[in-house]
């Protein structure tokens, strides 16, 4: 018994066609370009890992551990998950290479899907996709302040500049400590509003609260001191020192006190890159979490990253139309020139051509409208006359202009017309 319905794409999961791919790749070269200035190399990881690994690394509290994460058992009973990010999966990496052994510093990027089971709206989906970068070993903060620098840069040279970077610190663990203790007091009379969740984290994790998307506890945590007010004086230098980086190279960036992340990993410095006055803005986050790597068994070792969606990358970026094009598109008519076509076309693509050509017998006209819905630059038009002379018409689509060539001369004119 057929079912139509068991044949769509899984709820918030996207196919992901030709022309909308070409933007897509567009955003990867650039991706991989950029990060490699910086010095970064790319790692390609598993997509199911073993769900301890970010229980232990997001934080249990977390929204994406305790409600997003596509978990199952597999056949040996183990529970696994589809990654709903990437850093917890570089930091097990790293570990398991003993990558600190080789370097003293690693600079990676990935890209990929990440699945989070989300309430879906715009620039929201439960199988996204995510372009990261994760650096070990450094503990400077020039190196935060590179991180942003090269985030806000990865956007500007795509076309988008209307950004806004957030920046804050989360302070050390003994600032963290302190603010626990400010909140825990400042809450208590006010626990009974709180949602069960939180008056949870008041005894769990408390930073968590200001995390929360409940109404009524963003209403109250708004009323709470900023963390700011209760770093020490080295947190401040850093944070200072970042800030002092950012203006040095030109980078704007906006302190907002309020911003904690929504992972547990975060240790200083944390932020976000969101469109200037837009809702579903937030394009990438990210910080340092110099803690992980040790949390999760490995030598203590200084880390920090950020990853951005691509979706909402897309979104944002000033639409273009579709510029994949061909270099050359072959027609044909009459009963032998198809066969020649096919041969013209092998030989263009020995020279690294693009090249298209036609397999249905259809009309010049539509044959030639096809070559200009697919962008191609040179037309060729073989057909009885040309076959008798050994020539082929070559068209330039942008001028409409035409002339005819021998076809031993074709390869060279063509390359010749391209270079
Ligand atoms: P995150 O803030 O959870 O951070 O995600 C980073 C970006 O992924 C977001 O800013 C957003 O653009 C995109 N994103 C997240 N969830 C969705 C979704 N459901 N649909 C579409 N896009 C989404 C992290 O994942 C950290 N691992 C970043 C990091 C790297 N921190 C240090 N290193």
């Amino acid at each position: 018994m057929s079912n139509n319905k068991s044949l769509l794409a899984v709820r918030g999961m996207n196919d992901i066609l030709p022309p909308d791919s070409s933007q897509w790749i567009t955003i990867e070269v650039h991706a991989r370009k950029h990060f490699e200035q910086y010095g970064y190399n790319e790692v390609r990881l598993p997509i199911l890992e073993s769900t301890n690994l970010f229980e232990r690394g997001i934080g249990e509290d977390t929204d994406i551990v305790e409600k997003e994460m596509y978990t199952f058992l597999d056949k040996k009973e183990r529970s696994l998950t589809l990654r709903p990010e990437m850093t917890a999966s570089c930091v097990r990496a790293y570990i398991q290479h003993h990558v600190y052994k080789h370097e003293t510093t690693s600079r990676w990027y990935y890209m990929g899907p990440m699945f989070r089971y989300e309430r879906m709206q715009s620039g929201r989906y439960r199988q996204f996709h995510q372009i990261g970068v994760e650096a070990f070993g450094v503990t400077s903060p020039s190196l935060d302040a590179e991180m942003i620098e090269m985030l806000y840069r990865f956007y500007v040279n795509l076309g988008i500049s209307n950004l806004t970077m957030n920046i804050n610190s989360v302070g050390s663990d003994k600032d963290r400590n302190v603010y626990r203790t400010v909140i825990v007091e400042r809450l208590e009379p006010y626990k009974e509003e709180l949602c069960t969740n939180c008056q949870r984290r008041l005894t769990t994790n408390t930073l968590r609260i200001l995390d929360c998307k409940i109404k009524k506890c963003i209403e109250i945590v708004t009323h709470l001191p900023p963390l700011s007010q209760y770093l020490s004086t080295e947190s401040k230098a850093y944070f200072d020192f970042v800030q002092e980086s950012l203006s040095l190279m030109n980078t704007p960036y906006a302190l907002n006190p309020s911003l904690v992340r929504g992972l547990d990993y975060y240790t200083s410095i944390v932020f976000e890159c969101a469109v200037t006055q837009e809702k579903t803005s937030i394009l990438a986050g990210g910080g340092r979490y110099d803690n992980f790597v040790e949390q999760l068994g490995g030598v203590s070792t200084s880390a920090v990253g950020f990853a951005m969606g691509t979706e909402r990358t897309l979104m944002a970026m000033p639409s273009h139309k579709n510029n994949a094009s061909l270099d050359v598109f072959i027609v044909h008519y009459g009963d032998h020139a198809k066969t020649q076509a096919i041969q013209i076309a092998q030989t263009l693509r020995n020279i690294n051509l693009c090249v298209g050509v036609e397999h249905r017998s259809t009309s010049l006209k539509s044959q030639l409208k096809q070559a200009n819905k697919l962008n191609a630059i040179y037309v060729i038009i073989i057909g009885d006359d040309e076959l008798q002379h050994n020539s082929v018409t070559l068209k330039t689509m942008k001028t409409g202009t035409e002339h005819s060539i021998l076809q031993s001369e074709l390869k060279n004119k063509l390359k010749e017309l391209l270079a």
